[in-house]
């Protein structure tokens, strides 16, 4: 007989959320709350070596679950089942044992909700273990004490098993327990199928409560863990924001352990994908999102927002700048307050300046563009230097143009060139030049309205004015 049918409850509607996204996809630091606790199921069953199946019952809004599935890099350890109707948390098993009846052939069936993100895989070990050293018991509940218990279903202990009441169906006297159900259970299957026919909805909600597998009179027990933090259940908004936090601040401990300095840690705010390295130091009020990555030596100050962008070693983004989906390498210089579109490269010690937007271009390695200027759709060579105001015109209304910039070329401030365009290596565009033809390599352009000059005319034209 194999080890382990582990089942993930992911159909209900999480009506408390509020929120159009199905609860199980709803995300915390960037990222599903279901992901977190099949993490941890899959750290539990590699580290115990124990062969399983995952089953994923599926219900409320499930073609977003099925997409969610289909684009997994886990996909294969999963299977899902359909809960039709989400007439509660038995109702969900039992839905998963009709379309996946290997489950049945399971020894023992583990339950986790998908809205208890903080799980870990030392959870699932400590209750495995306490199920295994008592070959008569017959099923498992974690619990923990809760000073607020209210939401949470209460522990009633009794001589022999034990029961739990959901907040509803619980009279004053029992709402007052503080010891709570986490949702995971450990029990053997053949409890299971024995019992879940049974189950009745009679009960406040009218459903079909999972609870029910444990009574006063079967070998159950509860175990009890010395902290909740682990099995923090979401249902609000307010509940995510608590789990939100206290993952942050885990991934934050890690990160300083590491060796990375964040200069107001409470005030950095990164999705749970983010790589910093060490060495790396973070000014207080950053934002680092998806699957960004920041490399040794690196500073990013105060107000940089990131957002899948790569960075290599010793790059300074200075205060306030925006990047998004590009990739700055090694001792390149970013802000204080530029703008980094998708699909931009900043090659190494290129320099982008104040109040610059880069759009779905290379900058290659020296190039610099320090102030003031729009550069999208382009190529600027190895150690090309562009001036103050500079513009790529690179949209004639209808379709977007490149322009490419060779290497060790010169551009005055105040140049507008209108793509597609080619300036060579080694050129010169003179200041406040309009450039509609390309320019070859090693040639000097200068493109601007001649200028007069009148001695002593000024006051003269001056006098014209009063009149
Ligand atoms: C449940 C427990 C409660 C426990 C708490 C821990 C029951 C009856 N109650 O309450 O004792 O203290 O978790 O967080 O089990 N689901 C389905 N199909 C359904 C209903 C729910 O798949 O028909 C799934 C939900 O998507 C969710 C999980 O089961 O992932 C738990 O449902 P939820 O409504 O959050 O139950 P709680 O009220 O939190
Ligand atoms: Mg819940």
């Amino acid at each position: 007989m194999k080890t382990l049918g582990v089942v993930v409850l992911a159909a209900g509607k999480g009506t408390r959320m509020k929120t159009t996204t199905p609860k199980a996809l709803v995300q915390t630091l960037g990222r599903p709350l279901i992901d977190y606790v099949l993490d941890a199921v899959l750290q539990f069953t590699e580290s115990e070596k124990i062969s399983c199946d995952i089953g994923v019952v599926i219900g409320h809004k499930k073609e977003l679950l099925e997409e969610w599935h289909n684009n997994h890099g886990k996909k294969n350890v999963m299977k899902l089942a359909w809960q039709r109707e989400q007439n509660g948390t038995a109702d969900a098993l039992k839905a998963c044992f009709n379309d996946l009846p290997e489950f049945k052939n399971y020894e023992y069936t583990l339950v986790a909700c998908a809205d208890t993100p903080m799980l870990k895989s030392s959870d699932f070990s400590k209750l495995f273990s306490v199920l295994k050293e008592h070959p008569k018991c017959v099923g498992v509940a974690a619990t923990f004490h809760e000073d607020i218990p209210f939401g949470y279903g209460r522990i009633v202990r009794s001589n022999t098993g034990f029961h739990i009441v959901e907040e509803k169906d619980a009279t004053d006297e029992q709402r007052k327990i503080t010891e709570v159900n986490s949702g995971v259970y450990i029990v053997k299957t053949s409890h299971v199928l024995e019992v879940i026919g049974k189950i009745t909805n009679n009960n406040k909600s009218g459903e079909f409560y999972l609870t029910d597998l444990f009574q006063d009179q079967f070998a159950v027990a509860p175990v009890l863990f010395p902290s909740g933090d682990n099995f923090s259940g979401v249902n609000t908004l307010e509940q995510l924001s608590g789990v939100d936090e206290l993952l942050l601040k885990q991934k934050i401990r890690e990160l300083q352990l590491k060796g990375v300095t964040l200069l107001r840690p409470a005030s950095t705010y990164m999705d749970f994908e983010v790589e910093i390295a060490e060495g790396v130091t973070i000014y207080p009020g950053v934002t680092l999102l998806g699957k960004t990555k920041i490399a040794s030596g690196t500073v990013v100050e105060s107000g940089g927002f990131l957002k899948n962008t790569v960075i290599e070693e010793n790059v300074q983004v200075l205060a306030h700048s925006y990047l998004e989906d590009a990739i700055i390498q090694k001792g390149a210089a970013i802000g204080p307050m530029a703008r980094i579109r998708p699909g931009t490269t900043v090659g190494m010690k290129a320099k982008v300046g104040n109040f610059v937007e880069v759009k779905k271009s290379h900058l290659k390695d020296g190039a610099k563009v320090s102030h003031l200027s729009y550069v999208g759709d382009a190529e600027i060579g190895e150690n090309t230097n562009i001036g103050c105001g500079f513009i790529t015109c690179n949209y004639d209304g209808v379709n977007k143009h490149k322009t490419i910039i060779g290497k060790n070329t010169f551009i005055g401030s105040d140049c507008q060139v209108i793509a597609p365009i080619e300036i060579g290596d080694n050129s010169f565009v003179a200041a406040g030049s309009t450039i509609t033809k390309s320019v070859p390599s090693g040639a000097f352009a200068v493109a601007r309205g001649q200028q007069i000059t009148k001695e002593g005319a000024a006051s003269r034209f001056l006098k014209t004015k009063k009149n």
